[in-house]
């Protein structure tokens, strides 16, 4: 449907950027293709060009680096979620992980160099204004730091085995703070900006549910990623607290607040696309 054709194209517009950009055939550049090429639903960059067009001032260049830029921080922690080190995971996205496939030591470098790449591709935009991207940065950087989404991977890896961690912390860190990023990335404005940003939070904590959801209700190859992972590793997941049918409920109950939020804002935006990204992240299958 629509929303498919959306992604699809999404994912091709940044595939053909990281060609580009990663073309020396360096092991470390080949690891990083192995990852940010392989099958991949491309949310954040889909969120990305969804929220760039509510107010619909960016240029499709600069989107399309913004794009890139969300989806190649992603790709780094992907690689680096999957190190034996942290949940020991051997297959990606259909794949082997990159770690199998290029050996750990290669594996934690291309995730530095995507790490590194993101805030490349933003600095070397042309035509951002130096205040949209001092701001952008500043949201990628509160986003994956120590106080977000590596916070979150710590509390994540010591929630395993225990029943005491704080489950929606830990969610809204590890995977809802980049995704809150992503919808506030495109926003010129200061006050929407901020605004999208607490909207992101609600649909990247439901984003997260979903993962642990699916991770109980849909096979490895459907998932393209080991789906016995989280019991492998005992980890707290939502549906370990909640229970599957209060989890799936739960992301619901976020995606519904999160459409009529979205809904609220200014008449003269469009909306449709970030409307069908949230519909997206409760009806997915992978
Ligand atoms: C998986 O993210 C890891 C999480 C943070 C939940 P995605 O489900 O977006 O993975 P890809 O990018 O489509 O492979
Ligand atoms: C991944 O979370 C979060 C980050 C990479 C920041 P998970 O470990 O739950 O995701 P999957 O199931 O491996 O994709
Ligand atoms: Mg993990
Ligand atoms: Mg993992």
């Amino acid at each position: 449907d629509m929303i498919d054709e959306y992604l699809a194209n999404v994912r091709e517009s940044v595939n053909q950027q990281f060609i580009n950009i990663i073309k020396s055939d360096s092991q470390v550049s080949k690891a990083m293709l192995h990852t940010v090429l392989a099958p991949s639903k491309c949310i954040r960059a889909g969120i990305v060009r969804a929220a760039a067009e509510l107010e619909d001032t960016l240029n499709k260049e600069s989107i399309n680096n913004l794009q890139v830029a969300v989806e190649a921080m992603h790709s780094y922690s992907l690689i680096h979620d999957d190190l034996p080190a942290m949940d020991d995971d051997d297959m990606r996205r259909g794949q082997t992980s990159n770690h199998i496939a290029y050996g750990e030591a290669t594996a934690i470098l291309a995730g530095d160099a995507l790490h590194s790449l993101a805030y490349e591709i933003v600095s070397n935009d042309t035509h951002l204004s130096d205040e949209h991207k001092i701001n952008i940065v500043k949201l990628l950087s509160d986003a994956c730091g120590f106080n977000g989404m590596i916070l979150g991977q710590q509390l994540d890896l010591e929630s395993e085995g225990s029943d005491t961690g704080d489950i929606n912390k830990i969610h809204a860190l590890k995977t809802g703070r980049l995704i809150s990023a992503s919808v506030a990335l495109p926003i010129t404005n200061a006050t929407l900006r901020m605004r999208l940003k607490s909207i992101g939070e609600d649909i990247g904590l439901a984003f997260q549910i979903m993962d642990d959801v699916l991770e109980i209700t849909a096979s490895s190859a459907t998932l393209g990623k080991d789906s016995g992972s989280d019991i492998k590793n005992k980890k707290l997941t939502y549906v370990s607290v909640y229970g599957l049918e209060s989890a799936i409920k739960n992301a619901e109950k976020l995606i519904e607040k999160s459409k009529n939020n979205i809904i609220d804002l200014d008449d003269s935006f469009n909306k449709k696309s970030l409307l069908e990204i949230c519909d997206f992240i409760i009806s997915r299958d992978n």
